[in-house]
């Protein structure tokens, strides 16, 4: 008996550290060749490919979206390493983010992608595209302050002039006149267009955080343009909302592009929570309606990819229970290489899942209380019917348990766990030397697509950072 106690004591304990080893382990791999992709040789200093490909498919470009996603990660790493060679990095970005922003081309601002000079992408491709800008804000928004904090001038991220000069502000302008003129506006897939769920919550948190930095600065006007946008984009977040399908819409209004997307359900309104989410109730991660549509994309994908079959997976010694693969949205038929199908599990959004449920911990510690909302309740049934998770105590919709109680300990361990079997999943599919492609094929688990995608890897980042 005392025996079987210290053997089970040592399982569970063993089976803690190899995934935590895991995820320190890939932490350090990420940063490697995520830095490894800033400044690539061949590229201008502070050009950031979106993967070392030049064929098949060729990812050799500056995508101003995967590039904010990248360098956000590098700014927080600034907040806890302090160290001039990822303070160089974060100057060079700025640098050639400043030469993007005055280089023209047919889509301005909205240019989704440049040559690693810094040229325009003059091919056919689904621009513009409007989340970009907001990305690339919110990547220099804590690194303005983290300038300020240090007494250092801050005129070259944000001037408080028109017309301005400076990289934020510049950004700012951009999506607070432009976030509702067109529908020509493509999604972050680059094969819709309309408008986007996204790519509005990245912008109203664009708004919101720089109309903080504008009042700092002593732009008391702009701030209260910048705030007014802001309000009025979560006004028109609220069409989003499909009461009959029970989750929220990812494009309105749509006008050309793939017209095989008929649940109009996808990731990226998962990953909009993550990237556009502000701790204020509105679309956040513990939202009602985030929830539902968390719920529906783990109903959708789960049944969709045969690797899901697979229920556990060998890390360090010890065998982990893995959640399931995750992919961008249910018709998709980009694989990697081309659209002739089928479309397969992505890396960096099983990675966000698990972020999301990091998240979900994270909020409820930090405000000492889980609500109860019919949407964590399906994700809590989900738990126990996918992926096993039990649960003693009971809970009801319309409760609240405060931290401490059983029921808060219990709904808080069982989300923790799920996280991890995300990352679990994400484990099994990233090769032994730690390296991420964007996709794993559907049937086999093998990587697939652009190899070292570097946002792959800022969304490991961004996961283990919110790991709980
Ligand atoms: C390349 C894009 O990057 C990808 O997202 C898209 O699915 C394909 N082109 C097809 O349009
Ligand atoms: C395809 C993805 O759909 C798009 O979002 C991304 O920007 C590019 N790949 C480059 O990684």
């Amino acid at each position: 008996m005392l025996f079987s106690i210290i053997y089970l004591a040592t399982l569970v304990l063993a089976t803690t550290n190899d995934l935590s080893q895991w995820i320190d382990q890939e932490t350090s791999v990420a940063q490697t060749r995520l830095l490894a992709n800033i400044s690539p040789s061949g590229g201008a200093p502070g050009s950031v490919t979106a993967a070392q490909s030049h064929t098949n498919p060729d990812y050799w470009y500056h995508w101003v979206r995967d590039a904010g996603i990248a360098l956000t990660e590098v700014s927080h790493w600034l907040n806890t390493t302090s160290s001039a060679n990822l303070d160089k990095t974060m100057q060079d970005y700025s640098h050639f983010s400043r030469a993007l922003q005055t280089a023209g081309g047919t889509y301005g601002l909205g240019t989704a992608k440049y040559l690693l000079t810094g040229t325009p992408y003059t091919g056919p491709w689904c621009m513009p595209q409007r989340d970009g800008p907001a990305l690339r804000a919110l990547s220099f928004i804590g690194y303005a302050y983290r300038l300020l904090q240090e007494g250092k001038d801050v005129s070259e991220w944000y001037d408080s002039k028109l017309p301005t000069q400076s990289l934020i502000k510049t950004d700012l302008e951009y999506v607070s006149h432009n976030w509702q003129v067109d529908d020509m506006n493509c999604d972050i897939w680059e094969e819709v267009r309309g408008h986007h769920f996204y790519t509005r919550m990245v912008q109203r948190k664009a708004l919101v955080e720089g109309a903080q930095l504008a009042q700092r600065l002593g732009d008391p006007g702009a701030a209260q343009w910048y705030q007014q946008q802001a309000e009025e984009i979560t006004q028109d977040l609220g069409r989003f909302w499909d009461a009959q399908a029970g989750h929220l819409r990812t494009t309105l209004d749509f006008n050309g592009g793939v017209n095989y997307k008929t649940s109009n359900l996808d990731s990226q309104i998962m990953l909009a929570a993550l990237h556009g989410g502000m701790d204020d109730g509105v679309y956040t991660v513990e939202s009602d309606r985030m929830l539902a549509t968390a719920v529906a994309l783990i109903d959708t994908f789960g049944p969709l990819y045969p690797i899901n079959k697979v229920k556990s997976t060998t890390i360090g010694n010890a065998e982990w229970p893995i959640a399931w693969a995750l992919g961008r949205y249910p018709e998709d038929k980009y694989t990697g290489y081309n659209s002739n199908g089928p479309g397969n599990p992505w890396s960096l959004i099983t990675s966000g899942m698990a972020e999301y449920h990091y998240r979900l911990v994270g909020t409820w510690n930090r405000r000492s209380e889980i609500k109860m909302t019919q949407g964590l309740s399906d994700l809590l049934e989900q738990m126990k019917a996918y992926y096993g998770a039990v649960f003693n105590q009971s809970y009801t919709v319309g409760s609240t348990y405060q931290k401490n109680s059983p029921a808060f300990n219990e709904i808080a361990a069982n989300t923790e766990k799920a996280g991890d079997m995300y990352m679990a999943r994400v484990a099994r599919h990233t090769d032994a030397n730690g390296q991420m492609f964007e996709e794993w094929n559907l049937n086999t688990g093998y990587g697939q697509g652009a190899p070292d995608l570097t946002w792959s890897y800022a969304a490991h980042l961004s996961a283990a950072r919110h790991r709980v």
